[in-house]
């Protein structure tokens, strides 16, 4: 499952930390709005006039001063991704704040064609948003196989995990239940039982993703860790 892109705002509420989204999240300036529509005449005359290809939206005009390379991201825009990437926008840039790059929000949005002409343009595999979380992370916590395939083939760090939490990707697709997405990682090597260590992690020290699991009630989830991991591993709480 893929998070509904019609009605993003609540998913992107918990995406961007708490913030005031105030309009629509890709409203915030014109070049945004025209790149997350795959509008992809719009981009290139906005760019004719001169608009700046990295531009982020000004405070308060969307959640977190996002660059038209984030909307193409959210919006699954490949044909403006790649307009936007010819025209030197930087694959890297985040936006204001919270702090996430476009590559982020091609794998929590699901866009993989997006995600791929990241990468190709050089975008860091592994790069980190507000809550310490690799794109990787972003991918398997919306249950997103597709982009988790792409980041793992230009080798993102399977076994990255959050901050404080110490989550891993399989955690996070553990708990959402998307078994496809867990395949995706169990392809890439990830550890499926591993637990978690980070020791800033009140009560969760010891979680593995099959408690994870388990826990939010995962059923095909806890079939597959279960063919790979101890019954009775046992966490901390
Ligand atoms: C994203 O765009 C591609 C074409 O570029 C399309 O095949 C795919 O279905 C789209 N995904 C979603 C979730 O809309
Ligand atoms: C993106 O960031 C990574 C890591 O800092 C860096 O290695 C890479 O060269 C950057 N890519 C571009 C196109 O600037």
């Amino acid at each position: 499952m893929t998070p509904k892109r019609k009605k993003p705002f609540v998913a992107m509420l918990v995406f961007a930390c708490q913030v005031q989204v105030q309009g629509g999240q890709c409203d915030g300036t014109q070049m945004n709005k025209a790149s997350f529509s795959d509008d992809v005449v719009g981009v290139e005359s906005l760019l004719s006039l001169g608009h700046d290809p990295n531009a982020p939206a000004p405070p308060g005009m969307d959640c977190c001063g996002m660059r038209p390379l984030h909307c193409a991201g959210i919006g699954n825009a490949t044909r403006s991704a790649k307009v936007l990437i010819d025209a030197k926008a930087d694959v890297n840039a985040t936006s204001t704040g919270p702090v996430f790059s476009a590559l982020h929000s091609a794998a929590y949005w699901c866009s993989p064609g997006v995600a791929e002409l990241l990468l190709r343009a050089g975008a860091f595999v592994d790069a980190r948003n507000q809550e310490s979380r690799t794109p990787l992370i972003e991918a398997a916590n919306s249950g997103c196989a597709a982009v988790v395939a792409i980041l793992v083939r230009w080798g993102a760090d399977v076994e990255a995990a959050d901050a404080p939490d110490g989550r891993r990707a399989m955690h996070w697709a553990a708990e959402r239940g998307s078994t496809e997405t867990m395949q995706a990682l169990l392809r890439a090597d990830a550890s499926p039982c591993s637990p978690i260590h980070r020791a800033g992690c009140t009560g969760c020290v010891g979680s593995t993703p099959l408690h994870r699991a388990a826990h939010k009630g995962k059923v095909e989830a806890v079939r597959l860790l279960l063919e790979h991991c101890d019954v009775d591993s046992i966490d901390s709480y």
